[in-house]
């Protein structure tokens, strides 16, 4: 096995609990299935995969504590939900502790939780992988045919999903990362040039 691959799971095994854990390996499993199916980097996406949600399991607090320490940048809707840091924290742990240097795995860790207006498609399918991880489709079955549609053609399940999640915070009365709204443009745009 790769040694990164292996070093990060030794990580993984003594640092994160078992629902964090499990959910990490199940969305490697989806991102092998998906790299196969699209042909994209499989060591990149897993790598990346694994090294995602290395920050999931802390509180608001400790993640404001630690991006503080680390001086990175906390932009407005950061301070309002700071969960999603873990995406930034995740990204700077992999650069200087497992000394990853690869922009795409970087970028896919960094904006995992939002997306962002430049994707690759390693970044689509870290993307994804973590959002259609089968114990989150078993908990909300509208996931399902974003999961269909992933098998199919990327874009369009990236635009199906931005979307779904975009009308749910309007409905909940919840914020929207600006991310995402670009994201969502970024991918729209693309497919109103193929067609
Ligand atoms: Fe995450
Ligand atoms: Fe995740």
């Amino acid at each position: 096995m790769n040694k990164t691959i292996s070093r990060l799971i030794n990580y993984i095994e003594v640092t994160q609990p078992i629902n964090i854990k499990s959910h990490i390996y199940r969305s490697c499993k989806v991102g092998d299935f998906l790299s196969k199916l699209h042909n994209t980097d499989l060591n990149k996406v897993k790598i990346a995969l694994l090294g995602h949600d290395l920050y999931r399991a802390y509180s608001n607090k400790d993640l404001l504590q630690k991006a503080n320490q680390k001086n990175i940048y906390i932009s407005e809707i950061e301070k309002h939900s700071p969960i999603l840091l873990h995406g930034k924290l995740a990204s700077m742990k992999m650069k200087n502790y497992f000394q990853i240097n690869d922009p795409e795995i970087l970028h896919s860790i960094k904006w995992h939780t939002s997306g962002h207006k430049y994707m690759s498609a390693v970044f689509k399918v870290v993307f994804l992988s973590d959002k259609i991880d089968p114990e989150k489709i078993k908990n909300n079955t509208s996931l399902n045919p974003i999961k269909i549609k992933a098998c199919k053609n990327l874009d369009q399940a990236m635009l199906m999903y931005l979307n779904y999640n975009i009308k749910l915070r309007i409905k909940n009365n919840e914020l929207i990362h600006p991310y995402s709204i670009q994201a969502r443009n970024s991918i729209q745009k693309d497919m109103e040039t193929i067609n």
